[in-house]
């Protein structure tokens, strides 16, 4: 195969794996640091580089577990809170062998417009969804509202950084829930 078939082999290949179909095995700290690496080497404006990661894994899930569920409760009024999604969410952060929050810093200095930097950080965390696709581990970007308003008072994030969500990896079950089939690109597409 040449570079292009293994590329789009890996493309076909990608699909969000949920933790619930995490072995709860753990994956090296060198892979993800690997991984993190493909992520650095995206695309930006002004080579910005505005992601940034804040790794959580081990012993530290427990305390971030507890601090996910206390930010879910605060976020929701009473008759919203739903038990269910306050266990699942212990459950996802225990099922993975690490949780990645995404981070995205808009140096205000530099003259750019936020979606700009947030397109950045995009494409460095596809980067971490294709890597691990090539490297036999799974997970998938979540982005909950209670977790980016609330995660300067977890993570030690820099000035002008925001919270674009969670990436959630670990190491896949053999049997995996059916892929998401897209929509046909002929409707998508306009050529002039
Ligand atoms: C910016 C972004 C935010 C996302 N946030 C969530 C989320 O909060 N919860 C969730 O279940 N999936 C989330 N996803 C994953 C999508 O649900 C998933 O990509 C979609 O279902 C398509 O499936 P695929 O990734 O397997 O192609 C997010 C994806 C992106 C790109």
């Amino acid at each position: 195969m040449n570079s292009f078939e293994i590329l789009t082999e890996v493309i076909n290949n990608r699909q969000s794996i949920f933790p619930s179909s995490f072995t709860r095995e753990d994956i090296s700290k060198e892979d993800i640091f690997k991984i993190l690496n493909n992520a650095n080497q995206a695309p930006s404006h002004k080579h910005t580089e505005p992601w940034r990661f804040h790794i959580v894994s081990g012993t530290a899930k427990e305390k971030f577990s507890e601090f996910a569920q206390k930010s879910y409760k605060n976020y929701v009024s009473a008759d919203k809170f739903k038990q269910s999604k306050f266990d699942k969410l212990a459950r996802k952060i225990k099922m993975s062998s690490h949780v990645i929050m995404i981070g995205c810093k808009h140096d205000v200095e530099v003259n750019l417009p936020q979606w700009e930097e947030v397109a950045a950080v995009s494409c460095a965390v596809q980067n971490i969804y294709l890597s691990a696709t090539a490297a036999g581990f799974g997970g998938y970007w979540s982005s909950p509202g209670f977790i980016i308003a609330n995660a300067n008072k977890y993570f030690k994030m820099e000035e002008d950084e925001v919270c674009l969500g969670l990436f959630y990896i670990g190491i896949p079950k053999d049997i995996l829930p059916p892929q998401v089939v897209k929509r046909d690109l002929v409707d998508k597409v306009k050529w002039y």
